[in-house]
């Protein structure tokens, strides 16, 4: 049933490329930009795609780019489907079991996110080195489909560790100065208390966010390589003294626009076969 949808899906979206995508792209809040550099774009409404759920989430465009970017054959989504939405965790990761049927072998994810580490600055950037899921679900309970992947599922490295070094000497490359750490994927929509972030800090989290996990878990699962970047748009609750705000978060992912398209097309120009 599931399966049957991700293939009309994905035939739907095949019949309008001349190309193959190998890389995908999810573009989190207030970085769908990226998409708009993409050459002979394909653009394809998330309304027009069969069995595609609808975001809603201003800050989000709803819509798939294929294309050409630095050289590469990419399938980007300009907003993503959210779990504080209302979507179940099927419908949050369905675009990652399209992608993957459209032959894509390398997913870039992006957010952005709440620094936890108080080493960290709104408007850095950070490379995801590993993550907690906090939402007390799973995109992969329920009956298995070992054609898409293993029952129980390896995610001992769910960031593949090429890609990491790949995207630390790419950073290098830039002079840019990235921080690494491992994201914390909370359900939302509120913002955390105080107490939950030092919790989060004892844990091991260094950023906060409400997306990612379960779209890595799936790419995992169907042996898609994963690499993470988050751009840390605030600091997370009783770090600074001052309320958090969405508009907060648009504002700064704005402030790195720049360092972040920059970054994410040298990823793409010298990314490793
Ligand atoms: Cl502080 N928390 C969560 N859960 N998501 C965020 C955030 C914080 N800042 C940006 N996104």
């Amino acid at each position: 049933m599931y399966q049957t949808q991700v293939t009309e899906a994905s035939q739907f979206i095949q019949g309008k490329l001349k190309n193959e995508p190998t890389v995908g792209l999810i573009l989190g809040s207030g970085l769908g930009v990226l998409a708009d550099e993409i050459e002979n774009p394909t653009t394809i409404a998330y309304t027009e795609i069969p069995h595609f759920p609808e975001s809603t989430v201003s800050g989000h465009k709803g819509q798939l780019v294929v294309g050409e970017l630095e050289g590469r054959q990419v399938i980007a989504m300009q907003g993503r489907f959210h779990y504080y939405e209302g979507y179940d965790m099927k419908q949050v990761t369905f675009p990652v079991r399209v992608m993957k049927a459209l032959g894509v072998e390398t997913l870039f994810v992006t957010n952005a996110a709440g620094g936890i580490n108080e080493a960290f600055q709104p408007g850095n950037l950070m490379i995801i080195t590993d993550h907690i899921n906090n939402m007390g679900d799973s995109p992969l309970i329920g009956p298995n489909d070992e054609e898409l992947g293993p029952r129980f599922p390896d995610m001992s490295e769910a960031y593949d560790r090429d890609l990491i070094n790949h995207a630390k000497q790419s950073a290098d490359r830039l002079s840019l100065k990235v921080q690494e750490g491992v994201y914390v994927g909370n359900t939302g929509p509120a913002y955390e208390t105080g107490a939950e972030i030092r919790m989060l800090r004892t844990m091991g989290g260094d950023a906060v966010g409400m997306s990612t996990v379960p779209e890595v878990m799936v790419a995992n699962h169907a042996g898609i390589r994963v690499l993470g970047i988050s751009c840390i748009s605030n600091m997370a609750a009783g770090i600074l003294d001052q309320p958090l705000t969405h508009d907060e978060v648009i504002e700064t992912t704005a402030q790195v626009r720049e360092d972040f398209l920059g970054f994410v097309k040298e990823l793409l120009k010298t990314l490793p076969a």
